[in-house]
């Protein structure tokens, strides 16, 4: 299945980010997230890896949900690897418990994979239990916390999950060990 192609969840459709979204998706942004970003990061993340970058709408169109990563390099003592952040994702309330996320997530990886990423990972608040239980299902671990993350202070579980095959998690932890404590 090619990134750009059309996951569907009943009543759902989940499809790339056009810049028509834009309005919409800062609107989710605002509203479920206390993390808020200028229109000109999620644009450029969307020039930069538009192949990551994927909504979700419902039947009349309403864009529902989003998620936006960016791709980066991480120095390990014996190679450079390319790991996919998961920058923001969110589900409008109303819409939740439906599948939304978990196949956003999966696009998202899926994208990543068509830029060649090692492997994936993303910040979460350590209270955020709904979120924190959505990737451990899609096999995310914990690779530590990131003590005050938040600008309210609260910690972060750093998350990953290895997308190449034979990827030896003692690789993430030389790319990202720097940032958690255990
Ligand atoms: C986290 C979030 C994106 C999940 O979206 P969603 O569409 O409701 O998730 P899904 O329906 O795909 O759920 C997939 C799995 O996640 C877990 N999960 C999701 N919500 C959960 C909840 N409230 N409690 C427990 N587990 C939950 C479950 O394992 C679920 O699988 P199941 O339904 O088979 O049990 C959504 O709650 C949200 O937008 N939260 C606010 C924004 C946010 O916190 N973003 C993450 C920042 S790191």
């Amino acid at each position: 299945m090619s990134a750009h192609s059309s996951v569907m969840i009943p009543n759902y459709r989940i499809r790339p980010f056009k810049p028509e979204d834009l309005e919409a998706v800062e609107r989710i942004n605002r509203v479920f997230l206390p993390e808020n970003y200028p229109s000109y990061f999620f644009m450029e993340n969307y020039r930069r890896f538009p192949r990551s970058f994927f909504v979700a709408e419902d039947e009349g169109g309403n864009v529902v949900g989003y998620v936006m990563c960016r791709v980066e390099s991480h120095y390990t003592k014996s190679e450079t690897l390319i790991l996919g952040h998961i920058l923001s994702i969110a589900v409008s309330k109303d819409h939740r418990r439906k599948g939304i996320g978990e196949a956003l997530m999966l696009k998202a990886e899926e994208g990543l994979l068509s830029y060649n990423c090692d492997a994936v990972y993303l910040e979460v608040r350590v209270s955020n239990e709904p979120a924190i239980r959505l990737y451990e299902k899609l096999g995310y671990k914990k690779l530590g916390i990131i003590p005050f993350y938040y600008a309210d202070g609260e910690d972060a579980f750093l998350m990953y999950k290895i997308l190449r095959e034979g990827l030896d998690d003692s690789l993430i932890y030389q790319a990202l060990g720097n940032r958690v404590i255990r």
